[in-house]
C-alpha cells in the first residue's frame, strides 16, 4: 500500500494535460466483446479500473495489448467463454458492463454483482430491467447474474429511475440493443457524454444509433458489428478536479486535452465562486487570482455538477469564505470524504444528503484515510492548500482513477511525494 505525502502551499502553475475518460473508456472496453473484428482504442488511461477490466475481458477470451501509445488493442480470441471472474468484477462497478454485450453476442453471461467505490446504495436493476425487456432470461443467485438469450429483440425500455437514469445501466443495455433483432427506443436514458462516447464508438463499429445525448435512444438493430480505431474523449472528471487544484492553491493552470463544452457546469459554478476562466474548445485556463464567494451546489445527473466532483469541491468551500451548501442529488450518502476534512479543520456539518459549510481561511494538514475514488482526490486538494503536512492514506483509490495525479501535480509545482507505508521510501515524484 502506497500514501502521499503532501506541504500544501504552494500555487500550482504551468499546463498539464487531461487523460482519456475512464467512464467512457470502461463500458467501450467492454463493448468490445460485440464484435470479432479488431479494435484499437486510442486515449485509454493507465489506471487500475482499466487494468481490472482487461484481466476480466482476458477470462472472457477478449485479448488487450497496449500499443506504446495511449492506445489499446482489443480482439476477441476465444468467443465461447461467458462466465466472468466474480473476484475481478466485485472490485469496479463498471465490469458489470460485460453483461450485456455478452448475452447479445454468445447467447449466455454469468456476471457477479459489481462491487466498486463505497458512495451508498448502487442497485442494478435498471440494467437487468432493460436487459429483460429485450428478452434475456435473468436469474440471481448466488450474489452473481445469469443471463440468456437465444437471440435479443428490440423493445421500447423506461430506464429512468427514482433517483433518474442510470449512466452504466443505459451503456449495458444500448450496447446490448444494438445487437437485437428490431427497433429499441430507451427512454429515461442518461445523457452523460460517457454515453454519448460509447454510442459515437458503437456507431464507428456500424451500429445504428440516434438520439444520442438525449433521454430517448433509438437502436435499430444490425445483424453484426465491425471493427475501428476510436478515440475516447478526455476525462471531464480529471478536469474538473485540476481546474479544482488550482483554486484551492490560487494558482494558474492551463489544461490540455480538455474538452470544454463538457465542463459548462463546473465551469460556471466554479466562476460563481471567484475563478477566472479563459480558454477555447480543447483548453481551458484557471487563474485563482480573486477573492472567493461562498455558494450552493447541487450535484446531479449531467448536464448538472457531477456528484463526481462533489467531494473536490467541497475542498474548495471548506476555504472559501461564508457559508456554503453541497447536495447529491445522485448518491444522498456520498459524504465520506467530509469526515476526513473536518481533520484538516475544515466546518461542515452534515443533515441528510447535504452539507453546510463554514469556510474557515485555511486547513492544517494532518493524517486521513481515502474512502474512495473522489474522496481521496478531495483529500489531496485539501492537501495541497492546507498549512503544513498532510499524509493520504489508502491512495490505491486514487490510483483506480486518476493516471499518477501525483506526477501530475508536481509537474506543475505541488510538493508531493509516494511513499510505501511499509518501507517509508520515497519514490519518485
Ligand atoms: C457511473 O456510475 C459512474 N461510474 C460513477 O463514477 C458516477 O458517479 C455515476 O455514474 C453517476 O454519474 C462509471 O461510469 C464506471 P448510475 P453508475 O447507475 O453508472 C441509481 C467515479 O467516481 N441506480 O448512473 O453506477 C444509483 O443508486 C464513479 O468515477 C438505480 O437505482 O451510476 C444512483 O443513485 C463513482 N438502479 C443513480 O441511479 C440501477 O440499476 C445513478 O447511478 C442503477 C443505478
Amino acid at each position: 500500500m502506497e500514501k502521499l505525502i503532501i506541504r500544501g502551499g504552494r500555487p500550482l502553475r504551468g499546463t498539464v494535460a487531461v487523460a482519456g475518460s475512464k467512464n467512457a473508456a470502461l463500458p467501450i472496453m467492454a463493448a468490445c466483446l460485440l464484435t470479432d473484428e479488431p479494435v484499437v482504442l486510442e486515449g485509454v488511461p493507465r489506471l487500475a479500473d482499466v487494468d481490472t477490466l482487461a484481466n476480466v475481458l482476458d477470462g472472457l477470451g477478449m485479448s488487450s495489448v497496449r500499443l506504446p501509445t495511449d492506445s489499446l488493442h482489443l480482439v476477441v480470441t476465444e468467443a465461447g467463454r461467458c462466465e466472468a471472474d466474480p473476484d475481478l468484477v466485485r472490485r469496479m462497478r463498471a465490469s458489470f458492463c460485460v453483461l450485456g454485450p455478452l448475452v447479445a453476442r454468445r447467447g449466455y453471461a454469468r456476471v457477479a454483482l459489481p462491487g466498486g467505490c463505497k458512495i451508498g446504495d448502487r442497485p442494478v436493476d435498471l440494467h437487468l430491467k432493460g436487459l429483460a425487456a429485450l428478452g434475456a432470461d435473468i436469474t440471481i443467485e448466488n450474489d452473481e447474474v445469469t443471463a440468456r438469450a437465444r437471440k435479443l429483440r428490440g423493445a421500447a425500455i423506461d430506464l429512468a429511475g427514482e433517483r433518474g437514469s442510470s449512466v452504466t445501466g443505459t451503456c449495458n443495455v444500448m450496447s446490448a440493443a444494438v445487437l437485437a433483432e428490431g427497433d429499441t427506443w430507451i427512454d429515461g436514458a442518461a445523457r452523460e457524454p460517457e454515453v454519448l462516447d460509447l454510442g459515437n464508438f458503437l456507431r464507428e463499429l456500424g451500429a445504428q444509433i440516434d438520439g444520442l445525448g438525449t433521454s430517448r435512444i433509438h437502436v435499430r438493430g444490425v445483424p453484426q458489428l465491425g471493427g475501428a480505431t476510436y478515440r475516447i474523449i478526455p476525462d471531464r472528471i480529471e478536469a474538473a478536479t485540476l481546474m479544482t487544484a488550482a483554486a484551492v492553491t490560487r494558482g494558474d493552470l492551463t489544461l490540455k486535452n480538455a474538452r470544454r463544452s463538457h465542463l459548462t457546469a463546473v465551469i460556471s459554478k466554479l466562476r460563481q465562486i471567484g475563478l477566472t476562466i479563459d480558454g477555447d474548445r480543447q483548453v481551458v485556463t484557471v487563474h485563482g487570482d480573486r477573492p472567493f464567494r461562498a455558494t450552493e451546489i447541487i450535484a446531479m445527473p449531467y448536464p448538472g455538477v457531477p456528484t463526481d466532483v462533489q467531494a473536490q469541491l467541497t475542498a474548495l468551500l471548506a476555504i472559501t469564505p461564508g457559508t456554503s451548501t453541497v447536495r447529491d442529488d445522485v448518491f444522498p450518502e456520498r459524504f465520506q470524504h467530509n469526515a476526513e476534512l473536518r481533520r484538516m479543520g475544515a466546518q461542515i456539518r452534515q443533515s441528510g444528503n447535504a452539507a453546510s459549510i463554514s469556510g474557515v481561511p485555511s486547513l492544517v494538514g494532518a493524517e486521513v484515510t481515502a474512502t474512495d475514488l473522489r474522496a481521496s482526490a478531495a483529500l489531496v486538494l485539501a492537501a495541497l492548500t492546507a498549512r503544513g503536512q498532510t499524509t493520504v492514506r489508502h491512495i490505491n483509490h486514487l490510483d483506480r482513477g486518476y493516471e499518477r495525479l501525483d506526477l501530475k501535480l508536481a509537474a506543475v509545482g505541488a510538493d508531493i511525494v509516494r511513499v510505501s507505508e511499509e518501507s517509508q521510501e520515497r519514490r519518485a515524484a
